[in-house]
């Protein structure tokens, strides 16, 4: 997608609501979604139906964690009046489409999937042999094919989920994009567009198909977006017609890869759960003072006495995350010729994270008191998220001969 088609995107989100957020997703989810929601139309997401697909025996802890994680969003400071927030389940229009799209993808691309096996090797106490298991990249993909989102915020181990959601997408257009007379009908629709746009749009076409000039495909793309008096329809014939395919229904997203988190856990490796090693957006302040306290430190420097090396040592990496220049050449010179001692090192890093933590709780609780309003939040975020998802079902239902009598 180029520049200008970008600075329109739809971005689209969705954190899977299975335990208490962490540092980890502060640093690198929340953070970068808060800087976007400025830039583009956000839609961010409850995927609790996919926490499902590997908490099916126990899903107790889901609708806990989906009001926690709502809270904690808002708390961090997702802004409700910038982007939509969202439960999937309460959108069912994600299951038709699921459901749909699995008629047409093979189940080779389902199983090549890289977090498939990965997943099932890593969660080895959880029997995930199942269908929804198996299927919850593509529930991904429907995830973002309803929004028609352009863009999709997610780390490295979901850009799989998002090329995959791009070859179903392709696959969808190139079955059921070609309707009868296509050709003819873009012609029309090019018409409509008046008469410079219309000759533009021509010799930008001429030069892509024949010269495959990208530029000619990139303004020609910038063309079609800026048409304000030709219909949705006559659009995504046009940006199919372009590229030589048939009517473009379900637009391919890119992946807007976050660069990865610097927040280590307390023990250096990434934060995560299934590693035990996480200060909790909700730890009250003498639990995350005590866990900073007792982390581990260089194990060479055994004795106050003995020299240390910051890069062995994981508060090393918490200084990285808060601590301004003269605090980071304090801790290092201090630590590497034995000037200070770890308790002391890890001191100005305990009072960073209480000090980002506090008007997190403090936000928490207030919104804790409101428990309505919390609840007309995702009520409106779902109501405007359902218009999007209904109006991309009839055009799917239409294209997919699903619209009787
Ligand atoms: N699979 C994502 C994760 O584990 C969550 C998710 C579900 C998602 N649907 C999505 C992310 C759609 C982006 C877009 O993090
Ligand atoms: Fe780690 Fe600081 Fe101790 Fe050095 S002084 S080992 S950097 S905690």
């Amino acid at each position: 997608m180029n520049e200008l088609l970008q600075q329109h995107a739809r971005v689209l989100s969705g954190m899977r609501p299975t335990g208490r957020l962490h540092l980890g997703h502060y640093h690198g989810v929340l953070k970068n979604w808060i800087e976007l929601q400025h830039q583009y139309d956000c839609y961010f997401f409850v995927a609790d139906w996919h926490a499902l697909t590997t908490h099916y025996e126990d899903p107790q802890i889901i609708p806990d964690s989906v009001w926690e994680m709502v809270i904690d969003w808002l708390a961090v400071g997702i802004n409700p009046g910038e982007a939509r927030l969202f439960i999937q389940s309460q959108v069912p229009e994600h299951a038709e489409l699921h459901l749909l799209l699995s008629m047409i993808t093979p189940l080779g691309w389902l199983e090549r999937v890289p977090s498939y096996k990965d997943q099932q090797e890593k969660l080895k106490g959880r029997d995930l042999t199942t269908y929804g298991f198996l299927g919850y990249p593509l529930l991904q993909a429907a995830d973002i094919l309803i929004y028609k989102a352009g863009l999709v915020p997610v780390g490295e181990d979901q850009v799989a989920h998002v090329e995959l959601t791009r070859e179903v997408a392709r696959r969808f257009n190139h079955i059921y994009g070609r309707e009868p007379g296509f050709e003819e009908k873009a012609e029309q629709a090019r018409k409509k567009m008046g008469k410079k746009s219309a000759k533009l749009f021509s010799q930008y076409h001429k030069e892509y198909t024949e010269r495959g000039d990208l530029e000619s495909l990139q303004a020609a793309r910038a063309l079609l977006e800026s048409q304000q008096n030709i219909t949705l329809n006559d659009k995504e014939r046009l940006f199919g017609y372009l590229e030589g395919g048939g009517r473009m229904i379900l637009p391919e997203p890119q992946p807007l890869l976050t660069k990865a988190s610097k927040m280590p856990g307390l023990d250096g490796q990434k934060m995560s759960k299934s590693y035990g090693n996480v200060i909790s957006l909700r730890d009250e302040p003498e639990v995350v003072e005590r866990a900073l306290r007792t982390m581990p430190t260089d194990t060479q420097r055994v004795r106050r006495t003995d020299p240390g090396e910051p890069a062995r040592c994981p508060v090393w990496q918490f200084h990285e995350v808060y601590s301004d220049d003269s605090v980071k050449t304090w801790a290092a010179d201090g630590c590497r010729n034995a000037g200070i001692g770890c308790i002391e090192c890890k001191q100005p890093v305990i009072e960073a994270v209480l000090s980002e933590l506090k008007p997190i709780h403090q936000r928490v609780r207030e919104l804790e008191q409101q428990p309505e309003m919390v609840r007309t939040i995702i009520a409106e975020g779902t109501e405007e998220a359902r218009d999007m998802a209904r109006q991309t079902m009839e055009e799917v239902r239409l294209a997919m001969s699903l619209r009787h009598l």
